[in-house]
């Protein structure tokens, strides 16, 4: 038997905790999810408590199926039906007209809503049992790394949540693709494994890319420092990552490369960890939160990155890892100057 298959008894008990107000963490195909009754606003307080998120900041509502699209959203475009035929379920938000269905406390006061149907089958089995929506962020604490794992979820929320459900590693590894369709134009407002060009064959019209931070729309996928590990992180090419790994490890930090290329030469020493990433992008994804968790536990002082390739199936890792490294850039510049005196 598949050690990650549920039961129904622990279904039926998830069920029942959402039923009750409670919160329940759950795979989905791209990061565990920390979901609570998306029609009840104490149960979604709790979410924005448990993960110390801003309350601006407006939650995904899981639902089973596209079928039930029209439960929590109104005005729904054609682009919406197309997108959810080819899509779902599957690693693809979408953003709409909210329904009056809809509590102010999942949409951050926002009028419109963010709709997916996951493609896991503990998911699936609990939105079939629960039968409403489920809201839900990521599984983590705001501005951290989203969790893969049932492991990552204890670690960081443990006895704050009702009951994780372990479906194992989480198959894709990065949050979904997000595309606005509120406005006429589909926008892209968060890059995923779904790539753009799969979108914009299957509505067969180009989307609007947003800048990476935007002021006007919430969505905490675009602030800077999101996604970022607790040890600092910076990106370097291929052929300065070992040179910075020895300046570093001079000054005596004890550094992790997360590395693409094949550096034969270059093995772990003492002060370096060399941490092999697979070669292939969805590898990549599927294995980078769990490389950040694995490297924040084991008290690194540095991450270096080896810069990722700049094709279309690399968009979204290259995305996080860059808004993994943003908070380290300053605090870099600093550090590299005070090496040089
Ligand atoms: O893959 C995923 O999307 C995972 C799994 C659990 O489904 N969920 C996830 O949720 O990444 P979260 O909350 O960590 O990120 C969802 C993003 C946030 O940046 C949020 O601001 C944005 O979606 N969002 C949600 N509703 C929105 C809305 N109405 N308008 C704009 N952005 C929205
Ligand atoms: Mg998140």
């Amino acid at each position: 038997m598949n050690p990650h298959t549920i039961s129904d008894d622990k279904i039926q008990a998830a069920v029942a905790l959402l039923q009750a107000g409670e919160t329940v963490a759950f795979p989905t195909e791209t990061v565990y999810g920390l979901g609570a009754d998306a029609s009840n606003p104490l149960a979604v307080q709790k979410i924005f408590e448990i993960k110390g998120r801003p309350i601006y900041h407006p939650l995904i509502v899981h639902i089973a199926a596209a079928s039930q699209l029209s439960v929590w959203a109104q005005s729904i475009p054609d682009d919406a039906w197309r997108l959810a035929a080819a899509f779902w379920p599957g690693p693809l938000t979408l953003i709409l007209q909210r329904s009056s269905q809809v509590p102010n406390e999942v949409t951050g006061g926002q009028d419109t809503v963010g709709l997916r149907v996951p493609d896991h089958p503990v998911a699936t089995s609990l939105l079939r049992a629960f039968g409403g929506g489920i809201a839900a962020p990521s599984a983590n604490r705001f501005g951290q790394v989203s969790p893969t794992t049932a492991q990552h979820v204890h670690d960081k929320l443990g006895v704050m949540v009702g009951m994780i459900l372990d479906g194992g590693p989480c198959h894709i590894g990065v949050e979904s693709t997000i595309v606005s369709l509120v406005h006429g134009d589909a926008v892209l407002l968060r890059p995923g494994r779904l790539s753009v060009e799969a979108i914009e064959d299957t509505l067969n019209k180009k989307i609007l890319l947003t800048q990476p931070i935007s002021t006007k729309v919430r969505a905490s996928g675009m602030l800077n420092s999101h996604y970022a590990p607790a040890t600092p992180i910076e990106i370097q090419p291929a052929d300065e990552l070992w040179i910075r790994a020895h300046q570093l490890a001079n000054l005596g930090y004890k550094v992790a490369v997360l590395n693409l290329s094949d550096h034969k030469k270059c093995a772990s020493s003492a002060a370096i960890t060399r941490f092999q990433m697979p070669l292939q992008a969805d590898d990549y994804g599927r294995e980078l939160y769990a490389s950040l968790h694995r490297i924040d536990h084991a008290n690194f002082d540095r991450i270096l990155a080896e810069a990722l390739p700049a094709t279309p199936e690399w968009v979204a890792i290259n995305d996080r890892v860059r808004r993994a490294a943003q908070g380290t850039t300053n605090e870099t510049r600093i550090l590299v100057r005070t090496e040089n005196r």
